[in-house]
C-alpha cells in the first residue's frame, strides 16, 4: 500500500536549515574561531572577560551579528582594535537580544577581528553559582553552566546557531583554591594571549583551554570548584568534589571500554583526545551533557553499582552524533539524540555481552517512556510537539524538550537497520559519519543520504514518522525475554500477592520494568491505572523499596505511593525532589504532588518549590515554575532567595490548617 505523499510544508520542515532561534547573521560573517578570557568572580555571581573573535565576511554583509541574553552587558566592542559602536536590538523573550557591530568592509572574503568586552549577569540562564552550603565540601563556592540549546548566548556574545562552528581557546583566572575545567583540552599557554588582556590579579590562578575541532556554541562550558581527579585510563579521568571522587572513579569504572566500544561500531577513532567526566553538584538538571572532551554527568548515576552508567555511554556516543555530526537546527534534534539512544544501545549491548537481548529490553522501556511522553504532552496541549521534526517556530527549546526526539528517533532508526540487515546497516552508519562529520545534517540530507545508501526501504513510511504527532507508526517486534519476569511479578501483584520475597539478583532494569507495570508511567508519564496503597505496602514488606536508594527506582516508587494517596509519599518525595536537580526526576515528582490524593501533597509541592528555587539551575526553575504555573518574576540567583520565605510561610500555613482539620 502506497504511502500518502508528504505535504509541501512538511517537505520545506525536513529540509530547512533556517534558524528559528538566533538573531545573528552567521551565514553571512562566520566567526570561525574565538579567544575567550573570563574571570571568575564568586562573590558578584559574574564572569566578567571577553570574547574575541576571527570572522569572515561570506557575503557582502556590513555588519556581524551575535546573540545576548539573560542581562549580559558588553561593555565595549572592537573592529580590528578600534573602538566600535554596539547597536543593541528589541529583546525578545526567548531569544534574547542580538547585538550588532558594523564591519570595515563589505567585500565578499574579508576577514576581521572582533572583540566584545562583557559580563554576564547573576541571572545568566547557563550559569548556576552554588554557595558553599550548597556542595558536597560546604566550604567552597561552585560554578557550572549548560549551554545546550540556546543558553550559550546568556555566557558570551556569540552566533548562537548549531551550524556555526567554531574553535575556541580560553583563559580563565579563578581562585587559586579552585580548579576551572571547560569543553576542550588544557593548554600550557597561549599565543594569543591580546594586549587587552587583564593581568591575573592576586589570589587567583589562571588556566588555559582550547578547542581544536569546530564545535557549536551550545557545547562551551565551563565548571569552577574545588575538585579532585582520579584516572580511569590513558585518555579518560574522573573529576568531582574530593569526598565523591572515589565513588565516582568506581562507577564509571567502564568509561575506557564504552570509548572503544564505540570507536570499533562507528569504524571511526573517537577525535577529542580526551574522555573526561565531571560528576557535578547535585542540582546539575541533566542526566548527561556531552561537552566535548568533558562530559558532565549528575551525581545521581552514583548507585554504587554501576547500573545507571549507561548515561555515559550515551554521553560518548554524541562525541560522533551530535558533536561531529550536529543537527542543522533544533528542529532537527532527533537526529542527535536519536542516533545517539541507538549508538549508546549498541555500545551497551556489547560490552553487557548481552547483544540484542538487551537492545531489546531497553527499547521495551523507551516504548513506555515514549508513550508516556506523548500523553503528556497532548494533556498540555502540546501535542503537535510530538512529532518528530516538530514546529518550534518562536517556541523555547526549554519547552519543546521531551524523550520524542530520543525515542521516536531511535526507534526509526532501530527500524531502518532491521528492515536491511545489520551487516548493511553497519556499512551505512560508518559511511554517515564520514559524510557528515565535523558538519551538520537535516531530516532531509538523512532522508536523501538513506535513500542514496540504502534504496527506497519501502515499508517505512517516511512522512509519518518525520512528521505525525504521537506514539510510534510502526512498532518494532521485540523480544520480550528480559523483561518477562517483571512483567511477571507485576501481574502477580496486580492480582493482590506474589510468592517472591526477594528481589536479590535483580537488575536495577528489571525492577525499573516491574514498577512501571504496576503503573509508575516510566520517565515522563502520569502514574496510570496503578496498585492501590494496600498492595504497595505488601510490595514494600517484600522489597523494602522505601529504603531503595537507586534513583531511577526512587523516583518510580515515590510516584506510586504519591498516586495511591500514601501518607509516607509527600515526605519521600520532597526528601527526593530537594537533595538532587535533575529535571527528568524532579519535574515530573512535582507534577505528582501536586496531582496527588495525599494529604497536603499540592501545597507542598508549591511550598517546597519556593522554597529551594535558589538550589535549582535556573533552566529547571524556568520549568519546574512552569508545571506549577508559580511566576518567578525572572528574579535573579540571589533575590530568590526571598522566595524561600513564602514558602516556609506556605508550608507554616499549610500545617496549621492540617492541625485544625
Ligand atoms: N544533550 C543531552 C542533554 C540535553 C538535551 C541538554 C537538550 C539540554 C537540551 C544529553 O546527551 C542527554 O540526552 N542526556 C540524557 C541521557 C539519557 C538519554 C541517557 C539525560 O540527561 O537524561
Ligand atoms: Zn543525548
Amino acid at each position: 500500500m502506497p504511502f500518502a505523499a508528504p505535504t509541501a510544508a512538511q517537505l520545506a520542515r525536513e529540509a530547512s536549515t533556517d534558524e528559528k532561534s538566533t538573531q545573528s547573521n552567521w551565514r553571512q560573517v562566520h566567526a570561525t574561531h574565538a579567544s575567550i578570557e573570563w574571570q571568575v568572580d564568586f562573590g558578584g555571581e559574574v564572569l566578567r572577560g571577553a570574547v574575541t573573535y576571527d570572522v569572515t565576511n561570506k557575503t557582502n554583509a556590513s555588519t556581524f551579528v551575535v546573540d545576548t541574553h539573560a542581562g549580559l552587558t558588553i561593555k565595549r566592542a572592537f573592529v580590528d582594535d578600534i573602538e566600535a559602536e554596539v547597536l543593541m536590538g528589541k529583546p525578545h523573550q526567548i531569544f534574547g537580544t542580538s547585538a550588532t557591530v558594523p564591519l570595515p568592509s563589505t567585500r565578499k572574503g574579508a576577514q576581521h577581528k572582533i572583540r566584545f568586552e562583557y559580563a554576564t549577569a547573576p541571572q545568566c540562564s547557563a550559569a548556576q553559582w552554588l554557595e558553599p552550603a550548597q556542595t558536597a565540601g560546604k566550604k567552597r563556592p561552585y560554578l557550572f553552566t549548560q549551554s545546550q540549546a540556546i543558553h550559550a548566548r546568556a555566557l558570551l556574545p556569540c552566533q548562537d546557531a548549531p551550524g556555526a562552528k567554531l574553535s575556541w581557546d580560553a583563559i580563565v583566572d579563578a581562585p587559586r583554591w579552585s580548579t576551572a575545567l571547560m569543553s576542550g583540552l588544557q593548554a600550557d599557554s597561549l599565543p594569543f594571549i591580546s594586549k587587552k588582556c587583564q593581568p591575573l590579579k592576586e589570589g587567583f590562578k589562571r588556566w588555559h583551554w582550547k578547542q581544536p575541532v569546530p564545535t557549536s556554541t551550545y557545547l562551551i562550558a565551563i565548571v569552577v570548584a574545588e575538585l579532585e581527579s582520579r584516572d580511569i585510563s590513558a585518555r579518560c579521568r574522573v573529576w568531582s568534589e574530593p569526598s565523591v571522587v572515589d565513588k565516582a572513579l568506581h562507577e564509571f569504572a567502564e568509561t575506557e571500554q564504552f570509548l572503544k566500544a564505540a570507536e570499533e561500531i562507528t569504524g571511526q577513532d573517537y577525535v577529542w583526545k580526551r574522555y573526561d567526566l565531571v560528576c557535578l553538584a547535585p542540582s546539575f538538571p541533566y542526566g548527561g551533557m556531552e561537552n566535548p572532551c568533558l562530559t558532565f554527568v549528575t551525581p545521581t548515576l552514583l548507585a554504587g553499582d554501576r547500573s545507571l552508567a549507561g548515561v555515559v555511554a550515551h554521553e560518548i556516543a554524541h562525541s560522533w552524533t551530535g558533536n561531529l555530526v550536529t543537527n542543522a537546527t533544533w528542529e532537527h534534534f532527533w537526529l542527535n539524540e536519536g542516533w545517539t539512544r541507538w549508538l549508546e544501545r549498541k555500545i551497551k549491548a556489547r560490552t553487557s555481552g548481552k547483544g540484542q537481548l538487551l537492545e531489546d529490553f531497553d527499547l521495551a522501556t523507551s516504548q513506555r517512556n515514549l508513550t508516556g511522553a506523548v500523553k503528556h504532552f497532548t494533556v498540555i496541549g502540546q501535542g503537535a510537539l510530538t512529532a518528530l521534526v516538530p514546529p518550534i517556530e518562536g517556541v523555547d527549546p526549554d519547552d519543546a524538550f521531551s524523550l520524542v526526539p530520543y525515542e521516536k528517533g531511535s526507534s526509526l532508526i532501530h527500524l531502518l537497520e532491521r528492515t536491511v540487515g545489520e551487516e548493511k546497516f553497519s556499512k551505512f552508519v560508518m559511511k554517515y559519519i564520514k559524510e557528515f562529520r565535523f558538519s551538520t545534517v537535516t531530516t532531509a540530507q538523512f532522508r536523501a543520504f538513506v535513500l542514496q545508501e540504502l534504496g527506497p526501504v519501502a515499508t517505512i513510511d517516511w512522512s509519518c514518522w518525520f512528521h505525525a504527532p504521537g506514539d510510534v507508526p510502526q512498532a518494532l517486534a521485540l523480544d520480550e525475554t528480559l523483561g518477562a519476569r517483571a512483567v511477571a511479578l507485576a501481574a502477580s501483584w496486580r492480582k493482590g500477592t506474589s510468592s517472591l520475597r526477594s528481589l536479590a539478583g535483580w537488575t536495577t532494569d528489571e525492577k525499573v520494568a516491574f514498577l512501571d507495570a504496576l503503573g509508575a508511567g516510566g520517565d515522563d508519564g502520569r502514574t496510570e491505572s496503578a496498585v492501590s496503597l494496600a498492595v504497595l505496602d505488601a510490595i514494600d514488606d517484600a522489597y523494602s523499596l522505601t529504603s531503595d536508594a537507586n534513583a531511577e527506582i526512587r523516583s518510580r516508587w515515590c510516584k506510586l505511593l504519591l498516586s495511591a494517596g500514601a501518607a509516607r509519599s509527600v515526605a519521600l518525595a520532597v526528601d527526593f525532589v530537594t537533595c538532587q536537580g535533575r529535571m527528568k526526576f524532579v519535574r515530573p515528582l512535582y507534577r505528582a504532588l501536586r496531582d496527588s490524593p495525599s494529604d497536603g501533597a499540592a501545597a507542598a509541592a508549591l511550598a517546597t518549590f519556593l522554597n529551594h528555587a535558589s538550589f535549582y539551575h535556573p533552566i529547571c526553575r524556568k520549568m519546574v515554575a512552569h508545571d506549577l504555573g508559580v511566576d518567578l518574576a525572572a528574579a535573579p540567583g540571589r533575590d530568590l532567595r526571598r522566595w524561600a520565605l513564602v514558602g516556609a510561610a506556605l508550608l507554616f500555613v499549610g500545617l496549621a490548617a492540617r492541625r485544625r482539620g
